[in-house]
């Protein structure tokens, strides 16, 4: 294990990297009292605080930052563009560690969520990217990546003409999986810290790259526990197929013939719904009980659906196989103040509403 682990680390080192996470992370054990739910009983949940990986507070994307702009300062880049929807985690990071490099960073705020009110469009990761001094920019559609890319390499075109040396980081699939590497990385961390004692670890999965690097990542070092992507974006089986090509690519990257057959990616989207960036009262209910009952923070765009989802399915017995479950925390904290209203309402939810399904 610890060779497998070595060896992990040594490919990884082929990579340009910018060292802006706080890592490892802590992996603790979650506290949760004993009348907290039927579900919990008999079972270890662990979490890895990657919501805790210290860039500008923290979150999964710090990671996939550090190869991202370590890509851009070997290429000599001194401007870096991202896109995301408005309470884009990621460009709240990257326009931090843009800072941190001295690049001139471009965002691209995505109209992903339906009637968003003022406090989506204007708090939250959104205040915290202006306080960076990135450039905002506006892209009227939520659902075309391939657009949402192609309108960054028109504004990367123009920063060319003015002179400067633009790197664009893509948000469609196909191209190199470059921010998976930051799990590959997380996965050697895991590895050392589940000490083969955990038999099942879940992460949500959005882009698809955190999940894809952190499969490749374990399956690298011989781990062949299963791993859950919770799908946050889109439905399963597109999630599936975009997290397979996702995982082909990584590993053609990191070299050494691994292979990730479709088998061993398993999604679930039963915490979607309503869809992207919104929550149900399931997942609302649980965000309250992790906070009132656990101290613990998560957000209802991908943590908190992350947690609820498991819970439910091991309140469904769809988890009975597994006795101690590793739940990667990847952060999203900041957007709880863009749903300031319903987060007033999720402590009373956990605390005494009754456990109904929605
Ligand atoms: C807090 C948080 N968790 C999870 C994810 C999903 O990660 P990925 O896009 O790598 O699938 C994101 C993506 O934006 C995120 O911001």
């Amino acid at each position: 294990m610890r060779a497998a682990a070595a060896r992990a680390e040594k490919i990884l080192a082929n990579f340009p990297r910018a060292r802006l996470a706080h890592t490892p992370t802590a992996f603790e054990k979650l506290a949760l009292p004993s009348d907290a739910g039927a579900e919990f009983a008999g079972r270890g949940f662990f979490v890895k605080r990657d919501d805790c990986t210290g860039l500008a507070m923290g979150g999964n994307k710090a990671r996939q930052l550090e190869f991202y702009l370590g890509a851009a300062r070997a290429e000599k880049c001194d401007a870096v563009l991202g896109t995301g929807a408005g309470q884009s985690n990621f460009l709240r990071m990257l326009a931090a560690g843009a800072a941190r490099l001295g690049m001139e960073c471009h965002l691209q705020f995505e109209e992903r969520v339906e009637n968003p009110n003022a406090d989506y469009r204007n708090s939250g990761n959104r205040l915290l990217g202006e306080i960076f001094g990135a450039h905002a920019h506006g892209y009227p559609a939520g659902e075309d990546e391939g657009g949402a890319d192609a309108a960054m390499e028109e504004r990367a075109d123009a920063l060319r003409r003015a002179g400067r040396k633009p790197f664009v980081i893509p948000l469609a699939p196909g191209h190199a999986p470059i921010g998976a590497l930051g799990y590959v990385d997380a996965a050697v961390e895991l590895g050392r810290q589940m000490d083969g004692k955990i038999d099942l670890v879940v992460i949500g999965s959005g882009s698809g790259l955190s999940h894809a690097g952190l499969l490749v990542g374990l399956r690298l070092q011989n781990i062949k526990i299963p791993v859950l992507g919770v799908c946050v974006r889109r439905a399963a089986a597109a999630q599936r197929e975009r997290v397979l090509l996702h995982c082909g690519l990584l590993a053609e990257m990191l070299g050494g013939g691994l292979k990730i057959d479709e088998s061993d990616v398993w999604v679930d989207d039963s915490a979607l719904a309503p869809g992207y960036g919104a929550a149900s009262e399931r997942v609302w209910r649980d965000i309250g009980m992790l906070a009132a009952r656990a101290g613990l923070l998560t957000d209802p765009v991908y943590s908190g659906k992350v947690f609820s989802c498991v819970f439910e399915l091991a309140r469904r017995g769809g988890l009975d196989a597994f006795r101690n479950i590793a739940i990667v925390h990847t952060g999203g904290l900041p957007a709880l103040f863009a749903y300031r209203e319903k987060v007033a309402r999720a402590h009373i939810m956990g605390v005494s509403a009754p456990r109904e399904r929605d």
